[in-house]
């Protein structure tokens, strides 16, 4: 069953992408802001949301669909699909190339499957519960980094005013260490942890389809995903660590010291 439900979340994600791409090359999307200036959605996001959904509820009607676009109030399912359709829209918007399709695939607050695309490198990281993660059909694994002194950590930046302190403070406290990054989509974050390339990433609060494919896919390469002050993650929160293994207890140490 969650074979077939990961090939399904493939595919689609693969028809999201092929949109996004199209968009991105012909350079003709509408523009809309949400919350703040830099917080936006365009046709792009919401035509690739309409397929997702189109080709996930065709194949598996009964499940539901959490997705980004139109959710004003998040609904807590016992099983659910979380549909992130263009994750970077910043970086989309300029011409960045490195935003994501994000889907994942969470039962009984466990994660069963994910899927991260992005559809100008052609990267496709994916990951079942317990089996591995994998990127273009090869297994990935995290970093073997052990320190955090000059390890490639990497921050993200939330969108709501009230929530910049802890983000301020963090910096603080690491930037001593190493030379922070923040690259604009979390899907594809958690996805470099995974692939090894960032040793470190940590973000405050975010949403369930920004972190329910890409949690999956760092936990199966190796990575530790929690909270960043070491408690336990939780996808509604939406505070999240992934680090590999080999510095995750020094960099927590190091964010809330
Ligand atoms: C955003 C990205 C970004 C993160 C923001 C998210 P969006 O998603 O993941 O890295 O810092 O908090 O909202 O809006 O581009 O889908
Ligand atoms: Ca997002
Ligand atoms: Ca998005």
């Amino acid at each position: 069953m969650s074979s077939d439900i990961l090939e399904t979340m493939i595919i689609a994600s693969l028809a999201g992408g092929s949109i996004l791409r199209k968009y991105f090359e012909e350079e003709n999307f509408s523009i809309s802001q949400k919350s703040v200036s830099y917080d936006l959605v365009t046709s792009a996001d919401r035509e690739s949301q309409e397929k997702i959904i189109s080709i996930l509820s065709g194949r598996f009607p009964q499940i539901p669909i959490v997705g980004e676009e139109g959710s004003e109030q998040i609904p807590h399912y016992r099983e659910a699909f979380y549909v992130d359709p263009l994750d970077g829209t910043l970086n989309f918007v300029h011409k960045f190339p490195f935003f994501a399709v994000s889907l994942g695939y969470w039962k009984d607050n466990e994660p069963i499957a994910g899927v991260v695309y992005n559809p100008i490198s052609k990267d496709l990281f994916y990951a079942r519960k317990g089996n591995g993660a994998f990127l273009n059909g090869e297994k990935i694994g995290v970093s073997t980094t052990t320190s955090v002194e000059g390890s490639l950590l990497v921050i993200g930046f939330p969108y709501e005013e009230g929530e910049l302190s802890r983000t301020v403070k963090d910096i603080k406290s690491t930037m001593r260490l190493t030379d922070l990054r923040v690259l604009g989509s979390t899907a594809l974050e958690l996805s470099y942890v995974a692939r090894g390339i960032i040793d470190g990433y940590w973000e405050y609060a975010l949403s369930p389809w920004d972190l329910a494919g890409g949690v999956l896919i760092a936990r199966e390469a190796g990575a530790v995903v929690s909270a960043p002050d070491g408690g336990k993650f939780d996808l509604f929160k939406g505070d999240v660590l992934a680090a590999t293994p080999g510095i995750y207890q020094e960099l927590v140490k190091a964010i809330n010291g």
